[in-house]
């Protein structure tokens, strides 16, 4: 069958979706930890107390009031404190990864757990001691380790007193950061990613009601201190290791024309552009596209505004990436047409393919889709590829005698699996594939423990009751005998 000798097969986890201990042996908070769970109805909402000591509630890309202070409010959850506890797991989790047979782990490293509140001149020497053990873990199994150096977890105090991404001395607390982590685990890890998807940053309207123009001066402005802190991390991470195999991270969604309306086909290139080449053609290839300008004017982006260097402009041209990287969950249908039914999922939204199929949580199940992407960014970028994550987040049940049936699950990675070779035959250079969740994770976009996507399953529930206890799905049986025959035997 198609897959190459070696490849990547493996499974993807983000540290602040599993680890939980979020205050434990010196680890500063992030974001997540002031966010409280929802729903597919109930957006997350993040807590603070205000000027005056009352509780206050935010949306994502809220702002907080004047003299307002994110805080942990008493009886309150907050399902990231818990995570699954890999942080205390890490062995019997990984043990499994191996069991399934598992070349590979993508896993992310807490900015905060290193350096707590981001400033720090030295990193908190238990938080890298844990990673050494993790990593050290992983090859005692023969699994490669694919490390994520920040998954949307920028320390909370650089977020709360110093401005987040829109202050450029962050770039310079990343880059700290970054060498920490190229140093210290130098011969324990080669393959690494800057930014989980990275073009989240790059705001989308909704299909009815366009963002504020400020989402765009900001988003604009965010990537950009990213996209220097990336480039600069490359280079530092190929000084350190020229082994290293330094990856972008794009959220990719496979945009399709809603209609043949030739508005439609415009607006489904201008999205591919806005969306997927604009922060793929700058990490790799080194250089804002063609089109930067358009994206901008589109969406009444003030170029004047603009922090951008020359010697920024060098750094991106010197820092390109080594490899593709993706996540895949889904198409979209883009259209100019307002009379359709709008549907979301993963930070985007669309309207409704009446070809496909969707999750309970309205994501669109589309292996055609995959295949399509692999063969446009292949085409692009002629760089090897990493499908860094792809998977359907569902509803298990557990059975008296402890089974977990997920035939629903089998099914999609089947499907996806068959989209692989079938892009692997017709020329693309596809290195890896590491599933999400591999293990039950919290979900990022809704909090829920409930939207599962593992082929472990986690006794826990949305309300943080349950025993952690480990049980082995239906896919993951499956998973093992697609791994241990490279994708020949699906059934
Ligand atoms: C990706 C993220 O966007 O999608 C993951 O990198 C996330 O962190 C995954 O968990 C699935 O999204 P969700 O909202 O179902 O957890």
């Amino acid at each position: 069958m198609a897959f190459p000798e070696g490849f990547l097969w493996g499974g993807a986890t983000a540290a602040n979706q599993v680890e939980g201990a979020w205050n434990v042996d010196g680890r500063g908070p992030a974001m997540t930890d002031v966010t409280m769970g929802g729903s597919v109805k109930q957006t997350r909402k993040i807590t603070y107390l205000d000027a005056d000591g009352n509780p206050g509630y935010l949306e994502r890309h809220g702002k907080l009031p004047e003299g307002a202070r994110y805080a942990v409010l008493p009886d309150h959850y907050y399902p990231n404190h818990i995570g699954v506890d890999e942080y205390h797991r890490f062995e019997e989790d990984i043990a499994l990864f191996a069991e399934m047979g598992f070349k590979t782990y993508r896993m992310s490293i807490s900015w905060s757990r290193l350096y707590p509140t981001g400033l720090e001149a030295e990193p908190n020497a238990a938080g890298v001691e844990h990673y050494r053990r993790v990593f050290q873990c992983l090859r005692d199994h023969n699994i490669e380790p694919l490390v994520a150096i920040w998954h949307f977890d920028t320390p909370l105090y650089l977020e709360e007193h110093c401005s987040g991404w829109l202050n450029r001395e962050t770039i310079d607390h990343y880059v700290r950061y970054a060498e920490t982590c190229f140093r210290e685990y130098k011969g324990l890890v080669r393959y690494w990613l800057t930014f989980n998807e990275i073009n989240n940053g790059m705001p989308q309207d909704n299909l009815k009601n366009p963002l504020p123009q400020w989402r765009y001066q900001e988003g604009v402005q965010i990537l950009h201190y990213q996209f220097v802190a990336s480039a600069k991390a490359v280079q530092i991470g190929h000084e350190i290791d020229p082994n290293n195999m330094i990856g972008n991270m794009i959220c990719g969604i496979c945009y399709y024309p809603g209609t043949c309306d030739p508005a439609d086909i415009e607006l489904n290139r201008h999205m591919w552009e806005q969306k997927i080449f604009y922060c793929g053609d700058v990490q790799c290839k080194g250089e804002y596209p063609s089109f930067t300008r358009r994206v901008w004017a589109a969406h009444d982006v003030d170029e004047s505004k603009l922090d951008i260097t020359e010697d920024d402009l060098a750094e991106l041209k010197r820092g390109t990436v080594d490899m593709y990287t993706f996540s895949y969950y889904m198409s979209q249908n883009v259209t100019t047409h307002t009379d359709v039914e709008e549907v979301g999922g993963n930070m985007s939204s669309g309207a409704r393919n009446p070809y496909l199929t969707y999750s309970d949580w309205g994501w669109s199940t589309d292996p055609s889709g995959l295949t399509y992407y692999l063969e446009v960014v292949n085409d692009r970028y002629h760089l090897p590829i990493i499908i860094t994550e792809n998977g359907l987040g569902a509803f298990d049940t557990v059975e008296e005698d402890g089974s977990i049936h997920d035939p629903y699950r089998i099914d999609y990675f089947r499907q996806h699996v068959q989209a692989m070779q079938r892009a692997i035959d017709w020329g693309v250079n596809l290195i890896g594939y590491t599933t999400w969740g591999c293990i039950d994770v919290v979900s990022a976009g809704t909090g829920e423990m409930r939207k599962r996507y593992g082929f472990i399953y986690v006794d826990m529930d949305d309300e943080g009751k349950g025993t952690l206890d480990r049980s082995r799905k239906d896919s993951f049986y499956w998973y093992q005998r697609c791994i241990a025959t490279d994708g020949e035997d699906l059934g």
